[in-house]
């Protein structure tokens, strides 16, 4: 049933995740959902503030605009605030919009032939304002949090389409949106791919992130463009004459040297603006860059003020997102791959295709299971999707464009990477998309999950080694230069300078880096080892018990499986990898480089021990900030709680960090108390 209290909790566990979403794509430029996710979350938000006015809070993302301006950048108060746009996600929604605003027009005397829509793309990249005084470039930009923005102006004098001066000495503040041609965004992708860098998700976040770069000749290099789309405040003609329309308004400023808006549609009726978005929407894959909806704006300027703005947006405009681009193409192959672990997954070769903003070319198919279940055979005219922005999945195949000459695709019986026959094995924990009958490897020396494991533990959640991305790993097993992940730390860096697209600088880097990652802690080591059945939150509590990697070597399996969350299965697993020789070759090699094995020996762990905590029963969950999760626990143990990791009606306390999901909303449907970090470590120290 639904009660105050859990719409309160889910409003608030949305708030959470807004929020962290909001921080990853304003403020980091990586965003980990789609912008779909993020609109759905965001919409359900609002519908619920909506609709219980008493849990609404001024400080809701749903009144902010988001980000906020980076330290990294002086901070500016925008002469005009930068508003933001309210979406409507279906051509219903857009209808209402578009009659609410003509009745509420004529309402107040505006005569029917006089009210005219314009309809324009919404282009995917990020807002600038961009300030002339007697007609020179003074300052440019970002929006921030819509009050206070960072100032760009270096960077935005790089851009093509921003004049540093303009024909006429006008005190002028226009906006636009700064974004990054799809050619120029697959070029720059390939070249950090090549060395070894993390690659952009898409178009905006490259435009966001090389618009912030500290050295403009970096954004220089990014060859950003931009599209105007308002006049802010100031003058746009030098004898005060003022646009009436917004047509108007985008001829002037394409006039004054600017790249404006080019694609303009006017409408009149609901049913003519709904057309206009639908033509844009077609033409969306066409266009050289990146659009993620269409703005619906009232072209004649005096009529704006008559509807007016809310808070942060104008009641005069709209924007209508896209659903997620969805295209077809040819599947031509199925290659099967060997993971970390063995297990062999299949990924579709397709026939390249543009879609949102990539080139897919690739696509995961998960498991046999899926290829059956949704009949798709090499050959088939396939229906493939990007569903978070980044990995493209296949929907459906279209059967009625068979020609007969489809095969059905059957599995391999050997590794493809070493041969070895390949094993029928129940799916497990880590293969929770696998429904059953996987196929695995065996072969511990097999090349391919080798490759797989160093690529694994040189992985940002595991030792975290900046630069030394798949390929670099690929390149150095192929030269010889390492055969175990412990061989990164012996590696002559003169070999690595001369390796192809490397250098002296890379190879300096990536020393630099690996020196680093020697202190990452021997949870982050147990995790980067790859164990199977063994994530990261089981190799957190091990170590937050055993405080050691070296540890393992004598740990029984009935004493790790006494460890809370750790099952027979994990435990069996661990003290079966700390027997195999080569292990202890490993880990001996590992530790004679330097690499940091064991918790540091605290002397509050002893002296702090009390049974503060007794009977209790604590849940982590989301990220916590002022300590890692084997912090968390072993603070929890020493004073005689218990750390479990499932919530129950027996659970004392939900500890909540930042972006906390499923298991705060259990705690709240089952009315446990939850806590914040904070909260924890009151409650510990007093
Ligand atoms: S008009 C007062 N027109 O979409 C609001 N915005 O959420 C004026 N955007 O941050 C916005 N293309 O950066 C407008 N043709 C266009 C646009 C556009 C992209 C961005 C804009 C804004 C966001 C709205």
């Amino acid at each position: 049933m639904e009660n105050i209290e859990s719409i309160s909790l889910r409003i608030s566990d949305l708030r959470r995740q807004i929020e962290r979403a909001a921080k990853l794509y304003y403020d980091n430029d990586a965003p980990d959902i789609s912008d779909f996710e993020y609109d759905a979350m965001f919409e359900e938000l609002r519908q619920l503030e909506a609709k219980y006015p008493e849990l609404d809070d001024p400080s809701s993302p749903t009144h902010k605009v988001g980000g906020h301006a980076s330290e990294k950048f002086e901070k500016v108060t925008h002469p005009v605030k930068m508003g933001s746009l309210s979406d409507v996600f279906s051509e219903d929604e857009l209808s209402a919009f578009v009659q609410k605003a003509t009745d509420t027009l004529l309402e107040n005397g505006v005569p029917a032939e006089d009210i005219v829509y314009s309809v324009e793309p919404k282009i995917d990249g990020l807002s600038v304002s961009l300030t002339y005084e007697r007609g020179t470039l003074t300052l440019g930009a970002t929006r921030g949090d819509g009050t206070v923005g960072e100032n760009v102006t270096e960077n935005i004098r790089t851009i093509a389409g921003i004049p540093h001066q303009l024909p006429e000495p006008l005190d002028l503040c226009v906006r636009g949106e700064v974004y990054m041609p799809r050619e120029v965004f697959y070029e720059l992708n390939q070249a950090k791919e090549d060395a070894g860098e993390k690659t952009f998700a898409n178009p905006r976040n490259a435009a966001a992130g090389s618009l912030r770069r500290l050295d403009a000749a970096e954004c220089a290099a990014a060859k950003l463009d931009i599209f105007v789309f308002n006049y802010q405040t100031g003058s746009l003609y030098e004898d005060g004459h003022a646009p009436e329309t917004h047509a108007e308004t985008i001829g002037r400023i394409a006039d004054l040297g600017f790249h404006a808006i080019r694609i303009q549609k006017l409408a009149r009726t609901p049913d003519e603006v709904v057309e206009a978005v639908r033509e844009i929407g077609e033409l969306r894959s066409g266009l050289p860059y990146d659009i993620d909806g269409a703005v619906v704006k009232i072209n004649v300027l005096g009529q704006r003020t008559i509807l007016g703005e809310n808070p942060s947006t104008p009641k005069w405009a709209a924007a209508f997102k896209y659903p997620p681009e969805q295209k077809e193409t040819k599947l031509l192959a199925i290659e099967v791959n060997v993971g970390r672990t063995g297990v062999l997954t299949p990924l579709a070769l397709l026939e390249p295709v543009q879609l949102a903003g990539t080139t897919v070319s690739r696509a995961t198919l998960h498991n046999i299971d899926i290829i059956r279940a949704r009949d798709i055979r090499i050959g088939d005219t396939v229906i493939v999707q990007k569903a978070g922005d980044i990995i493209p999945e296949i929907l459906s195949s279209v059967a009625a464009k068979r020609d007969g000459s489809e095969t059905v695709f059957r599995f391999p019986e050997h590794c493809p990477s070493c041969g070895e026959t390949l094993i029928r094995d129940k799916a497990d924990d880590e293969d929770a998309s696998v429904a059953e009958g996987i196929l695995r490897c065996e072969n511990p020396a097999c090349p391919a999950q080798l490759e797989r494991r160093i690529i694994h533990f040189a992985s940002r959640g595991a030792m975290n080694i900046d630069g030394l991305g798949p390929s670099l790993v690929r390149l150095l097993i192929d030269e010889g230069l390492i055969r175990d992940a412990a061989d990164l730390y012996t590696l002559d860096f003169e070999k690595v300078a001369e390796l192809p697209r490397m250098g002296k600088k890379s190879a300096e880097n990536l020393k630099n880096a690996l020196e680093t990652s020697k202190s990452r802690g021997p949870a982050k080591l147990l995790w980067a080892l790859g164990i199977r059945h063994t994530g990261e939150a089981a190799s957190e509590a091990v170590i937050a018990k055993v405080r050691s990697v070296d540890a393992l070597f004598d740990a029984k399996p009935e004493e790790l499986a006494e460890i809370e969350d750790i099952g027979e299965v994990t435990s069996e697993t661990i003290a079966a990898y700390f027997r195999l020789p080569e292990t202890r070759t490993l880990i001996d090699k590992l530790k004679a480089v330097g690499v940091v094995m064991s918790l540091p020996e605290t002397d509050a762990a002893a002296s702090d021990n009390d049974d503060k905590f007794a009977g209790m029963t604590f849940v982590l969950t989301g990220t916590l900030t002022t300590m890692t999760r084997a912090e968390a626990t072993d603070l929890i143990k020493r004073h005689g709680g218990k750390a479990s990791g499932s919530v129950s009606k027996k659970t004392t306390y939900v500890v909540a960090g930042e972006a906390a999901g499923s298991k705060l909303t259990k705690a709240t449907e089952l009315g446990v108390a939850v806590i914040s970090e904070d909260d924890l470590l009151k409650m510990a120290n007093g």
